[in-house]
């Protein structure tokens, strides 16, 4: 069937997206919506330059065209005062945007302009509001800081936020961040009105722009708990190390900590989020059936979101005084309108340490509705008699070094914080593992099986798999990236069909795009850029988070893009973590769902998410190296229990991390790969490394080639390896000395098999139509058009590029004269100063197409190269270098023909 991509509707939902995860956390004096036919004063240099989103792999989406807050309301025909916006412009111009070099080196803000007195006093004679925008950026392999410009405020802006409020009578201030910042100011500039509008992508500002008008009232519901301050957050005192991070906080994460324990040290609760209106909310329990009448007594319309938590019993174990476990937002309910939301509610289950089982434990579970974890009141309860036993496991990922974790105890007033050892380690991880070890198998079949065989039917995906010899096997384990000719150009990867010898077994070779904010094809070709993960959950909407990721899964259909690499599901587990702008939540039901729901949008359209990075890697600092110390049962109710949500609902594919738990690296985890993910989840996909991601086997150091453990633990994927045929790594040597077995490479084969069997690449290479049509899509944004130098190619062709400028966004063009149409050598060649783990991409376009996606990591300053095979078969060809990060010192493009006859047709087989 064919799809067609309507990207009208595609902008439309993001916006609706926007719009629904816009926070307001204040609105005094009625500052908002801005009234219609008022100019309205812009502060702040962050209204020119619109954070879409943050840094890194999540943040690196090619857009033709982004609506900040500027154009949003400008669009949305509001009167931005101008003398005030020339004023930014010409200060912008002296004081260029800083883009940072490299990867991860963009700063976290941008110098703001100090604001005069007499330009504030100027707008307020013609505008009665005033709207400051503040913006913050962060991302991979860059923390947040305690400092200002990172979660601080500078000096600059706070003295602009003044200035604006000894002017203004009503001061509106947008923060354009990534996650959540310092909100101490409020205390001190005390502004009218105060949204987190975060990072809404391409259509941020539209979303944004709707909010600000009134033409929708906000509704989205804060994803996190703001404490006064930074210190009170439980995980404070153990985030940021270098080495090790223990989390002492235990289960006590975010909200779970602060109703417990610290109620008077949040500022906004979890949940909570204003609207322009106001909402009666009236809920009754009937066993585990909430019913909730919610009506509308403002004089707006809107949409509210209800809540139900939990607060189960103390049990032995201990619990939080408040879980969620069910949300659903209202339809637009008009002034004096009611709407009724039914929510059929499960019992939260603790993991009880001591018999390793997933329990209820007796006494009475109280039900909590409300618009958020503060105001939710109980509606009635649910009493167990008995413990029940849930799902009986076997201790797994327990920590190996002994610390004190967090736990109640109850006192009169309420709960003290007590600490306890957390329980260590106790089996033999090697033997658990040896005594399932899978049998290994050979086909007797006469004639070659190919997986298209399989796909149409004619024989088994174990007979497939039977016959693929062992070197075929360790290819299969490697993923090709980044910039793999074999898939889309720019993509991160391709995997299956990676080499001649997969690839005639009628192996398709699927492709990953990064994720999780759109995708990232870093060739320079043109994606849709989302709404950040906290944006998308802020929402707290999972119909509408399907309807958009519907449109993304089309949207990946049409560029040849199986696999998204994303959702991101890490917790958010202290507010410095850089990539917190990735995930979702600081709880994991709501990053669960958030996921889910993406996933479900994306299967509608026959393609896939990734969800990662599974599990712990909360902070970026050191983040190869790092180690988390955390018990097993806050691995299993916060940090796993999202990806469980998530496996449960249908997820077919997990992406582990970088860094250790535990003191294992988790690509070679068995336990977390197989133990809990497979057997305890049941989940039946593949499991991919995190890309050039390290591996070690229990009191080993960690080495990038230890592929051998990775196959053990049954993650099925190395991402990436630059030739799949020629890399060096551990699998048949560990084979060959029986460490290995090639029942356990067959096992991975037939997860990666399986997945691909269901991918839109193995129905192209079946010859099945997976087309998409997208209609009203704008124009696409054309290249510079800078003179164009001709070389003529001879036998071979040095173009120096030691001149040319890298940054971010450029592209270098150029023309050879090809006298003789032949296949070619290239190599080119660059250094780059970066940390050895950057990832800078060049792309080489040849005749307006992506030929490869070269990308360097650091290299000491020292030149580097890499060659492919190239056709040239133009007389005229023009090439086109883009560099989709700073950071490279290019150095040249050498080619050199090759012997043998020019084959046209071979060229299709290059670009598929
Ligand atoms: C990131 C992943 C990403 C991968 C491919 C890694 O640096 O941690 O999230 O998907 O690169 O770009």
């Amino acid at each position: 069937m064919k799809q067609t991509l309507d990207w009208q509707k595609y902008l439309d939902t993001a916006a609706q997206a926007v719009a629904e995860g816009i926070v307001m956390l204040c609105n005094e004096k009625e500052a908002l919506p801005l009234p219609d036919g008022e100019p309205v004063a812009l502060f702040g240099r962050t209204q020119l330059h619109y954070y879409k989103s943050g840094t890194g792999s999540g943040g690196m989406v090619n857009v033709a065209k982004v609506t900040g807050i500027l154009e949003g309301l400008e669009e949305a025909g509001v009167t931005v005062y101008a003398p005030l916006l020339e004023t930014y412009r010409k200060w912008d111009d002296a004081h260029p945007y800083d883009l940072g070099s490299g990867w991860g080196a963009e700063p976290w803000s941008q110098e703001e302009m100090p604001l005069s007195d007499a330009a504030a006093a100027d707008a307020a004679a013609q505008c009665s509001r005033a709207v400051c925008v503040i913006g913050r950026t962060a991302g991979e392999e860059q923390d947040n800081r305690l400092a200002p410009g990172s979660y601080l405020l500078t000096d600059t802006e706070t003295a602009m936020l003044r200035t604006v409020r000894r002017h203004f009578k009503k001061m509106i201030v947008l923060l354009n961040v990534s996650n959540l910042i310092d909100m101490q100011w409020m205390d001190d500039i005390k502004p009218d009105a105060v949204l987190y509008v975060w990072q809404g992508g391409m259509t941020g500002g539209t979303g944004t722009a709707a909010v600000l008008t009134g033409a929708q009232s906000p509704s989205g519901k804060l994803p996190d708990t703001i404490a006064y301050s930074i210190a009170d957050y439980p995980s404070h005192s153990n985030f940021g190390d270098r080495e090790n991070n223990t989390y002492a906080e235990d289960i006590y994460v975010g909200y779970r900590y602060f109703e417990t324990f610290a109620q008077d040290r949040v500022r906004y609760p979890f949940g909570f989020g204003m609207s322009y209106t106001t909402f009666d909310i009236a809920a009754k329990a009937d066993g585990s059936r909430i019913t909730a009448a919610v009506t509308n007594t403002g004089k707006y319309a809107g949409k509210e979101v209800v809540q139900i938590y939990c607060e189960a019993p103390q049990g032995t174990l201990g619990k939080p005084f408040r879980e969620l476990i069910a949300y659903r937002k209202t339809a637009v309910l008009q002034p004096g309108e009611s709407g009724t939301l039914t929510l059929d509610v499960t019992l939260p289950a603790h993991y009880d340490e001591k018999s390793s089982a997933w329990v209820r434990e007796a006494g009475e579970y109280r039900l909590y509705a409300g618009s958020d974890v503060r105001r939710a009141a109980c509606v009635g309860s649910v009493t167990l008699k008995e413990t029940e036993l849930v799902q009986q496991c076997r201790q797994a990922m327990a920590p190996v070094t002994a610390f004190q974790r967090m736990k109640p105890q109850i006192t009169d007033q309420g709960a003290a914080v007590a600490w306890e050892e957390a329980p260590l380690l106790s089996y033999d991880e090697a033997e658990r593992r040896c005594a399932a070890l899978p049998e290994a198998w050979e086909t007797q079949a006469e004639t070659k099986i190919l997986l298209t065989d399989v796909y149409a039917g004619n024989g088994t995906l174990r007979d497939f798999v039977g016959q693929l010899s062992d070197t075929e096997l360790a290819q299969l384990m490697r993923g090709e990236g980044m910039g793999s000719p074999r898939v889309t150009a720019g993509t991160a990867s391709a995997f299956g069909g990676v080499t001649d010898a997969l690839t005639a077994y009628g192996i398709p070779a699927a492709c990953c795009s990064d994720g999780p904010s759109g995708m990232r094809l870093d060739c320079g070709t043109k994606a849709f850029s989302l709404p950040n993960g906290t944006m998308l959950a802020a929402c707290f909407n999972t119909d509408l988070l399907t309807e958009l990721f519907t449109l993304v899964g089309a949207e990946m259909a049409a560029n040849k893009v199986d696999c998204l690499l994303g959702p991101g599901m890490n917790i958010h587990r202290h507010p410095l973590n850089g990539r917190n702008f990735e995930y979702f939540s600081e709880d994991p039901y709501l990053t669960g769902m958030s996921a889910a729901a993406e996933l479900k949008g994306l299967h509608a359209a026959g393609v896939t998410g990734v969800i990662k990075h599974c599990c712990g890697n909360n902070q970026e600092t050191n983040r190869h190296f790092l180690n988390d110390t955390v018990s097993e049962r806050a691995l299993r109710e916060i940090y796993l229990r999202g990806f469980q949500y998530a496996a449960e609902a249908g997820a077919d594919a997990i992406m582990t991390t970088y860094g250790a738990v535990n003191g294992l690296w988790t690509a070679g985890n068995y336990d977390l790969c197989t133990e809990i993910l497979r057997n305890e989840y049941g989940f039946r996909g593949i499991i991919m490394t995190d890309w050039w991601a390290n591996i070690n086997s229990r009191g080993c150091a960690p080495d990038r080639n230890h592929f051998a453990e990775m196959v053990r633990a049954q993650n099925d994927l190395y991402m990436v390896c630059a030739d799949c045929e020629t890399h060096e790594d551990d699998i048949l040597s560990e084979l060959h000395a029986g460490t290995l077995t090639r029942g356990e490479l067959q096992r991975n084969a037939m997860n990666i098999c399986g997945f691909l069997l269901r991918t839109n690449a193995m129905k192209r290479l079946a010859g099945e139509d997976t087309a998409v049509e997208i209609v009203n899509r704008p124009a696409e944004e054309t290249d510079d058009g800078a003179p164009v130098v001709f070389y003529e190619m001879e036998e071979e062709l040095t173009v120096d590029l030691h001149d040319i400028d890298t940054a971010r966004g450029t592209n270098h063009a150029f023309a050879v004269t090809v006298n003789q149409p032949g296949w070619f050598e290239v190599t080119v060649t660059a250094s780059c100063d970066q940390s050895d783990l950057a990832q800078i991409p060049m792309t080489l376009f040849s005749m307006g197409t992506a030929f490869g996606t070269f990308t360097w990591n650091g290299t000491h300053g020292e030149a580097v190269s890499y060659t492919k095979k190239m056709p040239l078969f133009s007389h005229f060809t023009t090439m086109r270098l883009y560099f989709a990060q700073s950071g490279l010192q290019m150095h040249s493009l050498h080619f050199k023909r090759l012997s043998g006859d020019f084959d046209v047709s071979a060229i299709a087989e290059t670009e598929e």
